[in-house]
């Protein structure tokens, strides 16, 4: 296989001086422009010009002296027409029971044709295949379904799908997104270690690890230390992997996942709901502007997303149990709702359902959730925190709370949660030098995939799913 591939560009002419007369007067024909590379996303700036692709074959279709190639470079898929008669008989020969992955470079004219999924198709005048796939070890994913273990097991080559590839560019806008709102308004981003001496959401999910000798454990999320960069820059944000040794096998989650977490000093509950119903509905907003054919690809229901705007509905702990009990005396749930729990699955499914925008459930029982949670003055056995709960029964997607901002309540609560004192005195550090209310949630990305590509599983929302019972490949 040739290290690099050269294709041939169009040179531009160096454009001439303003006012320069041309030396000679004899009239000049410009020579035929040379074929551009071009993206199959990007075809219809060149309708009616032959450009070069450089992709793959993923389907083919023939019949007698006709061709119906349709190839894929990442950016999309178009199909291609060659007939034994417009092409040379080395390119209809090449093409002929290509096999299907097999890299090519095509040289095509771009058509438009209203049929066709991207609206254009190209017909084919060249091409240079750079490997064949052989037949007798032919491409694992056939065009035909596969069960989703062998196609997990393919990860590294399932990517290739048009759905999935959809789906991974829709995982990126997401990312860009969530990290441009926080960069448009005033965020520093921060990044917090990953490697850390101590838990933040509690000790049965870590991951350890020997740090020389000395115990230690991934990041289960970055918010202490952007606690500390908050105090010094104000507004932060860190975006970064994080990780959970879940025992659970749900289609929630993963053990290891991205989180992108806002961290905002004089900054209440009430102040934290309005950020998050902002930063949500940009991301969503800006998927539809951007990655709109990626939606209709994968079939997401673009009218569910249009609704995505603030204000998103605030409803308190105590009225959602409410909420759970009666829907379990109306037969919609299982089991009754016992008041004090957290949310189950089906609770928190339900409870998404009811609304055509994210919920924004707030004021949750302190003991069922972490020990850094600023009691509600008003109710010190309430936390000042919020599970933002996705429609169409995704469930959590963001997490959140005014954190603890008093030396002494932090310090017994530290206590009593049995965590090691000694890693925490750097965190106890921030309420002894100039603490203030301040607030933060996080956001696990793949959850936000998920609802807003509308799938299943976590496990297609991240190229390599890290869950319970798979680390291959
Ligand atoms: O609710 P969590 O545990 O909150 C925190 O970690 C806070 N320290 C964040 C903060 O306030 N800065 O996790 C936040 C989000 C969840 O809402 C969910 O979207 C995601 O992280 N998440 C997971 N995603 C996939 N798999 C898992 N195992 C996840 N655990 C949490
Ligand atoms: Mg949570």
């Amino acid at each position: 296989m040739p290290e690099e591939i050269v294709t041939p560009v169009a040179k531009e002419e160096p454009a001439s001086p303003i006012g320069a007369q041309a030396p000679s007067a004899a009239p000049q024909v410009p020579p035929p422009a040379a074929p551009q590379v071009a993206t199959i996303a990007t075809l219809g700036q060149h309708e009616g010009q032959s450009v070069i692709l450089r992709g793959w074959l993923y389907n083919s279709r023939e019949s007698g002296k006709l061709i119906f190639p349709i190839f894929r470079d990442g950016t999309g898929t178009v199909q291609g027409v060659a007939h034994v008669k417009s092409v040379p008989e080395r390119v209809f020969t090449a093409l002929k029971g290509l096999t299907q992955e097999s890299s090519v470079i095509v040289t095509g004219k771009v058509r438009a044709d209203k049929r066709a999924p991207g609206g254009y198709e190209l017909d084919v005048e060249d091409v240079e295949v750079i490997q064949r796939v052989p037949e007798s070890d032919p491409y694992p994913i056939t065009l035909k379904e596969h069960g989703v273990d062998f196609l997990m097991e393919h990860r590294h080559l399932w990517v290739r799908s048009p759905r999935q590839s959809a789906i991974l560019r829709i995982r990126a806008e997401i990312m860009r997104a969530a990290a441009e709102y926080f960069d448009s308004n005033g965020f520093i981003r921060t990044d917090p270690p990953i490697l850390t001496p101590a838990a933040c959401e509690g000790t049965s999910t870590l991951f350890p690890v020997d740090y020389f000798g000395d115990p230690a454990f991934l990041t289960q999320s970055g918010q202490l230390y952007i606690e500390s960069t908050a105090l010094a820059l104000g507004k932060v944000y860190s975006f970064g992997p994080t990780f959970r040794a879940e025992k659970s096998k749900t289609r929630r989650h993963l053990t290891e996942f991205w989180m992108i977490e806002p961290e905002v000093a004089y900054c209440d509950l009430d102040g934290l709901l309005e950020l998050a119903e902002n930063f949500l509905s940009h991301i969503v907003q800006s998927v539809l502007k951007n990655r709109g054919p990626e939606l209709t690809i994968i079939g997401r229901d673009k009218a569910k997303l249009e609704a995505i705007v603030p204000p998103f509905p605030r409803l308190r702990y105590d009225v959602a149990a409410e909420m759970l009990n009666q829907a379990h005396r109306d037969g919609h749930l299982e089991a009754p709702f016992e008041y004090g729990n957290d949310f189950g699955s089906p609770d928190e499914t339900w409870l998404s359902n009811q609304f055509d925008r994210p919920v924004m459930v707030n004021r949750y029982p302190a003991d069922v959730k972490a020990f850094y949670m600023e009691p509600d003055p008003k109710d010190p056995r309430l936390a000042l925190c919020v599970d933002v709960l996705a429609p169409e029964g995704y469930g959590e997607i963001i997490g959140g709370s005014q954190r603890v901002s008093s030396y002494e309540l932090l310090s017994e609560r530290i206590d009593h949660h049995k965590l090691p004192r000694e890693a925490f005195e750097w965190y106890l550090d921030l309420r002894r030098y100039g603490s203030v209310p301040h607030s933060g949630f996080g956001m696990g990305i793949e959850r936000a995939v998920a609802w807003i590509c509308g799938l299943e599983h976590v496990r297609e929302t991240i190229p390599f799913a890290r869950t319970l019972h798979r680390i291959y490949p």
